[in-house]
């Protein structure tokens, strides 16, 4: 047996042996463990230093000694690292579970809830009573010819409702102004008759315009729901049969109704129609027989058949409906109101 000497003893593989385990179960990190494998048993270790020291050896017996010494240190340390990696794997993967974590039982965030604004919900309404009726729903273009929204209507060429103060113009620069923004729903009367035979029992709700500003009762924007009915023999009782029942299931079953007399040109004869509700009559539409001549102006035969038209305002009835006095409630963005009438 040979003596070991001191220089033996500090042999870089007994250190590595010695000392690796400790720093192997002290690595905290994955990435300071790849180092520590680097450092121990990578290419530039002591283990691949003693590795290729064997070449040199000449006594296969010492050769063979070394090599399974070499072997045996390595694969204890290449053990510790990955026991040790596979530890600190699961440990890291636990924090990135934990840091993900949603608790369940936290209350959600709601998303702000929007609703149909009150205006489009009395539309709405309106045309679903007439369609339980047995009407069919059109709608037409905002921007009209002067033709079907005053000629076609028998509204004359001298009528103060055509004059600019009344009508908002469309400007496209021609000497011949004949665009406007529609003022009312009714142009929709004839070019729907251009476009259907009889018999029609149709709705059309949709935005007209007036050159108003804006007050407690008047806006330059608003909306309109027109109703038109052509058939053979249709009398004023039809067109007060119906209404009234609009109006008895629009604002409730007891309501009463009255017809007073009216004018439009494109109606004959015209009346209003008055509803009783919140403690007083009150105007709720426009209304009358079709007048002959806007037959004509469709080609339709005013001997064979005959109708009833309406016309009332969307924001008008959502006004009576809720009791509301002031229509800049129903055009001011302000939620606070407009939540009232979800
Ligand atoms: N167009 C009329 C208005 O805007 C309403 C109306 C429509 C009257 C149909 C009679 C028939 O005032």
């Amino acid at each position: 047996m040979t003596t070991t000497n001191v220089s033996d003893r500090m042999d870089p593989l007994d250190t590595l042996a010695d000392t690796a385990p400790a720093l192997i179960a002290a690595a905290t990190t994955i990435a300071e463990l790849d180092d520590i494998e680097a450092a121990t048993v990578g290419r530039a270790s002591p283990i691949a230093e003693a590795r290729r020291g064997l070449g040199s050896m000449d006594d296969p017996d010492e050769r063979r000694a070394a090599g399974q010494r070499i072997n045996a240190i390595a694969s204890a340390l290449g053990d510790a690292i990955a026991e040790r990696r596979s530890v600190l794997e699961a440990a890291e993967q636990a924090a990135e579970l934990a840091a993900d974590a949603i608790d369940v039982t936290l209350p959600g965030r709601m998303p702000a809830r929007g609703s149909i604004h009150i205006v489009q919900q009395t539309m709405d309404e309106i045309v679903d009573i007439f369609v339980s009726l047995g009407y069919t729903v059109a709608s037409g273009p905002e921007a009209e010819s002067s033709f079907y929204n005053f000629t076609a209507l028998n509204i004359p060429e001298t009528h103060p409702t055509r004059l600019e103060s009344d009508t908002l113009y469309l400007d496209y620069g021609e000497e011949q102004e004949d665009v406007l923004l529609r003022t009312h729903t009714s142009p929709m009367q004839a070019r729907y008759m251009e476009e259907h035979q009889p018999p029609v029992y149709v709705v059309v709700p949709g935005k007209v315009f007036r050159s108003d500003q804006v007050d407690a009762t008047h806006a330059p924007v608003f909306h309109q729901i027109e109703g038109l009915a052509v058939d053979r023999s249709i009398t004023f009782g039809d067109l007060k049969g119906t209404l009234a029942q609009f109006a008895r299931e629009f604002l409730g079953s007891d309501t009463k109704v009255k017809f007073i007399p009216h004018y439009f040109p494109f109606t004959e004869p015209s009346a209003e129609m008055h509803a009783y509700t919140h403690g007083r009559w009150i105007e709720l539409l426009g209304c009358g027989m079709v007048n002959p001549a806007v037959f004509e102006h469709v080609g339709y035969d005013p001997d064979e058949v005959t109708g009833f038209a309406f016309g009332m305002g969307a924001e008008r009835m959502a006004m009576v409906r809720h009791g509301i006095t002031d229509l800049r409630a129903l055009i001011d963005p302000d939620v606070r109101i407009l939540e009232q009438y979800r």
